[in-house]
């Protein structure tokens, strides 16, 4: 029953907001017919009495009037409102031992007292006997002058305040203009909320897109403002960050070289070997910082990327680089899966994971899916995978493990760094894990 119950309830704030307030609407509309209905119920009620009342005191007076022979013509002759009939008889309708009528009955046929009705004096009658009739309805006597009773018996027709079509046609037109109003209107209402949200997402994958307009009610007019304001002061940050590891990197170069000078002036033949190397290595590790500090990913503008198609080019790549391995890299996917992505940044990353899977695990299977969430983007590999505590560790600038401390297999500890740089520049992330068969598997996710 809950989960029936929460089911209907929409999942959108437009959607909330209007079925609280078209149910709100139908509830008020229900109840505003119901009283108006009530009300010309009453009315009806009344005329209804009226009608009875006064054909009553015409019916006696003619009764009153006439021969006892002529009584039974005027009955059948003479025309009485639905629900009451009339006869004469010699004994009273009314026998002792019947209910009285409930008083708000009485007072509306005027049973309740002597009225003008009756005409003058002489016409009112001696006796009136009334009683609720057993199944219903209200039985009245009245001794005529001369001895017998002229009987009536009222069943008024049941009223049912709902038996209308017109009540059914209102409450549907009216429910139905007052739903299409607040559907247009809430719809309008919370058109700046989804679009605040909609930049928000488009902020986690583009830090370059494009500011909200700032008009609007003042209250969304503020948020956009709010909005646009974060929006710049994230990518003024990320660009003096940016700029900043240009800076220091480029500093570094000078005094590398003054130290490569003096080192070639060493006495210790080993020593300046070792020294060199050192420096060659701080010389690779600058280089690649101001490398990536170069092209930083946020500058290039995001395009409509077909995924398959720079997987395949990534590994077709790779494959050119180390052709012994060549038959162990592969492709799993679909032809063509485009998204809004930086071509030249997505393939970095990229080519840093396979890189990596062919220079520590021998080979590189490449799979690209489908998911909930996204895409997700996965390369694994027959190596020896990367110790537990390690996983997230190897993230870092500068970080290799101690068994690709060897120059040999790879570059300067940044690979990784790089690539989740770009994948979270994307909205998205990559982590590694271990598969349970061996190798290492890097998961990649994008975002759409
Ligand atoms: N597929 C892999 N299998 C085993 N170890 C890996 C794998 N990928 C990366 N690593 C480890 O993580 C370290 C960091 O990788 P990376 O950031 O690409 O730097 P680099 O490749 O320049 O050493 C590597 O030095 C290596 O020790
Ligand atoms: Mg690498």
């Amino acid at each position: 029953m809950r989960r029936a119950l929460s089911r209907l309830w929409p999942a959108s704030l437009a959607g909330r907001t209007a079925l609280v307030l078209i149910l709100g609407l139908m509830a008020v509309q229900a109840l505003g017919l119901t009283i108006h209905a009530f009300d010309r119920l009453e009315l009806q009620r009344i005329v209804q009495a009226r009608e009875v009342t006064g054909r009553t005191f015409f019916l006696w007076r003619a009764m009153v009037n006439a021969s006892p022979e002529r009584r039974a013509a005027i009955l059948a002759e003479v025309e009485l409102p639905p629900g009451l009939s009339a006869s004469v008889e010699a004994e009273p309708v009314v026998r002792p031992g019947m209910p009285p009528v409930p008083p708000r009955e009485a007072a509306r046929f005027r049973l309740d007292g002597p009225t003008p009705g009756w005409g003058p004096p002489r016409m009112r009658p001696r006796e009136v006997l009334s009683a609720a009739l057993p199944g219903g309805g209200i039985g009245v006597a009245i001794r005529l002058p001369d001895g017998p009773w002229l009987n009536l018996a009222l069943r008024l027709p049941p009223t049912r305040p709902w038996h209308s079509d017109r009540f059914l046609i209102a409450f549907l037109a009216m429910s139905v203009a007052a739903a299409a109003l607040t559907i247009w209107g809430v719809r309008r209402m919370t058109r700046p909320v989804r679009d605040l949200a909609a930049a928000a997402e488009r902020l986690g994958r583009d830090v370059n897109a494009p500011a909200l307009p700032e008009q609007g009610p003042r209250e969304v007019a503020t948020a956009a403002a709010a909005f646009n304001t974060m929006a710049g002061n994230i990518r003024r940050f990320v660009a003096d960050r940016t700029q900043m590891l240009a800076a220091i990197g480029h500093d570094l170069r000078t005094p590398i070289t003054r130290l490569r000078l003096r080192a070639e002036f060493m006495e210790d033949e080993t020593q300046r070997r070792k020294m060199l190397a050192d420096l060659e290595e701080m010389e690779a590790m600058i280089a690649a910082t101001l490398a990536f500090a170069r092209d930083d990913a946020a500058a290039e503008p995001a395009v409509p990327l077909d995924l398959a198609q720079l997987a395949r080019t990534v590994l077709d790549e790779a494959a050119d680089a180390r052709p012994d391995l060549a038959e162990r890299v592969t492709y799993d996917g679909p032809e063509h899966l485009v998204l809004p992505a930086r071509p030249v940044a997505l393939k970095r990353a990229l080519a840093n994971l396979v890189g990596n899977a062919l220079a520590y695990g021998g080979a590189a299977r490449l799979g690209l899916s489908r998911r909930e969430a996204g895409v997700e983007l996965r390369v694994e590999d027959d190596g020896p995978g990367i110790p537990a505590g390690e996983l997230e560790a190897v993230f870092q600038p500068f970080r290799r493990l101690e068994g690709s401390r060897n120059r040999e297999t790879g570059g300067t500890g940044l690979g990784l760094t790089i690539a989740r740089s770009i994948l979270r520049a994307h909205g998205g992330d990559v982590r590694l894990v271990n598969r349970p068969g061996g190798g290492l598997a890097a998961v990649a996710v994008l975002p759409g």
